[in-house]
């Protein structure tokens, strides 16, 4: 599916593919010199960290494991409930362990504070961030994110992984979807 295909779903083309891609390789290269000669498990946060998962682990040239957590904030919809429900735990023991969390957006912060001090409850050796997307929300919410891609602004964007109601997930660009998708203005 290319941006022609959206028609009048998106708005429009925030970040290109070629953007996109560019800045997964700039991340794993500061990725790479900071755990030089350590090992790293990424923990990826389904279902949207999916695209960023996959591209950034084949970016790196530091040994990593992938794992996956799957919680949910929000429902079919575009506003935060609040809530963090664990619908998906890791399957490995972190303690011990250099702990890299993968994910697709900020937005208010709640569900990445509520999974970093949930992760930290567990004695890894370090747990850090890596966000693609950070919207402006997120500056409320004491939350040190060491890598982050691009902040944007306050839209709803898909793409890259990104849904909206489980669509457009496989856009491999983000995009901003058009007000009347979602009941805005
Ligand atoms: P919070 O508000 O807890 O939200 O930081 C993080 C999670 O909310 C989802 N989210 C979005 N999903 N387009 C999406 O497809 C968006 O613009 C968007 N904003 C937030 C996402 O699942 C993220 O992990
Ligand atoms: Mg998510």
């Amino acid at each position: 599916m290319d941006a022609a295909d959206m028609g009048k779903d998106l708005s429009s083309v925030l970040i290109s593919e070629a953007e996109l891609q560019a800045k997964i390789k700039e991340l794993a290269g500061q990725i790479d010199a900071d755990y030089a000669g350590q090992e790293l498990l990424l923990v990826g946060v389904l279902k949207g960290a999916v695209m960023v998962m996959a591209d950034l682990a084949r970016a790196l040239h530091v040994p990593v494991q992938m794992d996956w957590m799957a919680v949910s904030s929000y429902g079919a919809g575009t506003r935060s409930s609040g809530v963090v429900r664990v619908l998906k735990d890791l399957d490995t023991d972190i303690a011990g362990r250099h702990v890299l969390v993968v994910e697709d957006i900020i937005d208010s912060g709640l569900t990445l504070s509520w999974l970093m001090n949930n992760l930290k409850s567990r004695d890894p050796a370090s747990v850090e961030i890596c966000a693609l997307l950070r919207k402006p929300e997120a500056v409320k919410v004491p939350l040190d994110v060491r890598y982050v891609g691009f902040d944007i602004p306050n839209e709803f964007v898909i793409g890259y992984g990104l849904d909206y109601a489980e669509q457009y997930r496989n856009l491999p660009f983000i995009g901003t979807l058009a007000p009347h998708v979602y009941g805005g203005e």
